[in-house]
C-alpha cells in the first residue's frame, strides 16, 4: 500500500494507472475509520482496478466552536485497517498541502447547502464542496464512492458533479449500522457509555415515521412533530426531522412516492445525523 503527502507523489502513481488502463475508484474520508468506511472501500475494491482513499481533516467544512481540532486523528490504526482491505494508495495531504493561503475558490452548490444541515452549519457544505472538487481534480478517478449516510452530503456532491460535468460517477453506498441500528460515525466515539445507550432511539423514531407514513398518515408536519417529541423525551436537543422527497430533498408533498427521512440531534455535546429512504 502506497502513503503519499503530496499532490505531485499522488499525480506520478496516478498517471502510471491510467497510462495502463486501469480504472480508478476513490473513497474520501477524514479518519478514524470504522466499518462503514470500509464497506465503501470494498465495494470501491469490487469496481475497480486501483483504490485510491484520502485521509483528511478539512478545515474548511467545520464552523468556529465545532469539533476540528478535537477530531480524532488515528492514522496508525487507519492505515492497518486500509492495508487488511487491500487499499492500493493512502492520500494523506497536511493542510498546507491541500490549501493554498492564498487560494480564492470557493465551490458552492446553492440552495441544498443552505438547507437542513446546512442550515445549523453555515459554510459546512461549501467545505465539503470544494474539498470534494479539489480531491477529485487531485485523484482524477473514474469513480468516487460516498456513504448514504451523508444523505445530504451525497446529493450537494452530486449536484456539483452533474453541474460542473465533473467526469466521474458516484456511487452512494448503504449506511452501516451497529446491531442496535445505530449509525456508525466517527462522533460516536464522543458519546458517554450512557449515551451510547440513547444514541440508537435516532434509528428507532425514524423507523417509526416510516410505518406512520406507510400505514397512511399523510400529515408530514404531524409525523415531524411527533418525531421531535420522541426525540426530546429520550434525551436528545433535536435539530430538525425533515420529511422530504428523495431526488432533491424538498419537502415532501402527498403525490411523492419516493421519500427520505433525515433528522439531526445533539445527544448531549454530540451532533449525530440519521435518515431513512422508503417508496411510499
Ligand atoms: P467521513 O465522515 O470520514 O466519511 C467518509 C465517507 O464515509 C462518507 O462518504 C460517509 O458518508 C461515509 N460513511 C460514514 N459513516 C458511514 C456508515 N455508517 N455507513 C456507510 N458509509 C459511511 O464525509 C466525510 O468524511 C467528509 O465530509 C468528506 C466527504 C471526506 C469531505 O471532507
Amino acid at each position: 500500500m502506497h502513503i503519499v503527502n503530496t499532490v505531485d507523489a499522488l499525480r506520478v502513481l496516478i498517471h502510471t494507472w491510467k497510462a495502463a488502463g486501469e480504472r480508478i475508484a476513490f473513497v474520501p474520508t477524514m479518519g478514524n475509520l470504522h466499518a462503514g468506511h470500509c464497506q465503501l472501500v470494498k465495494a470501491a475494491k469490487e469496481k475497480a482496478d486501483k483504490v485510491v482513499v484520502s485521509i483528511f481533516v478539512n478545515p474548511t467544512q467545520f464552523g468556529v466552536g465545532e469539533d476540528f481540532d478535537s477530531y480524532p486523528r488515528t492514522e496508525a490504526q487507519d492505515q492497518d485497517k486500509l492495508r487488511a482491505i487491500a487499499t492500493d494508495v493512502v492520500f494523506q495531504p497536511t493542510v498546507l498541502e491541500m490549501y493554498s493561503p492564498h487560494a480564492k475558490t470557493v465551490v458552492s452548490v446553492t440552495g441544498l447547502s443552505e438547507l437542513y444541515c446546512g442550515a445549523s452549519r453555515v459554510g459546512h457544505f461549501d467545505g465539503v464542496a470544494t474539498v470534494v472538487c479539489k480531491l477529485f481534480n487531485m485523484v482524477q478517478p473514474d469513480i468516487a464512492l460516498f456513504g448514504l449516510k451523508d444523505f445530504q452530503q451525497l446529493a450537494v456532491i452530486r449536484t456539483m458533479v452533474k453541474d460542473l460535468n465533473m467526469p466521474v460517477e458516484i456511487i452512494g453506498i448503504e449506511t452501516v449500522r451497529e446491531t442496535n441500528g445505530l449509525a456508525m460515525s466517527s462522533r460516536n466515539g464522543y458519546l458517554t457509555p450512557e449515551q451510547r445507550q440513547t444514541a440508537h432511539v435516532l434509528y428507532q423514531v425514524l423507523c417509526q415515521a416510516r410505518e406512520a407514513i406507510l400505514a397512511g398518515n399523510g400529515d408530514y408536519a404531524n409525523v415531524e412533530q411527533q418525531a421531535l417529541l420522541a426525540l426530546q423525551q429520550a434525551g436528545f436537543q433535536p435539530d430538525y426531522f425533515r420529511v422530504c422527497r428523495s431526488n432533491d430533498l424538498a419537502s415532501a408533498q402527498l403525490d411523492d412516492t419516493e421519500l427520505v427521512l433525515l433528522t439531526a440531534a445533539k445527544l448531549g455535546k454530540t451532533r449525530l445525523i440519521d435518515n431513512l429512504s422508503f417508496t411510499r
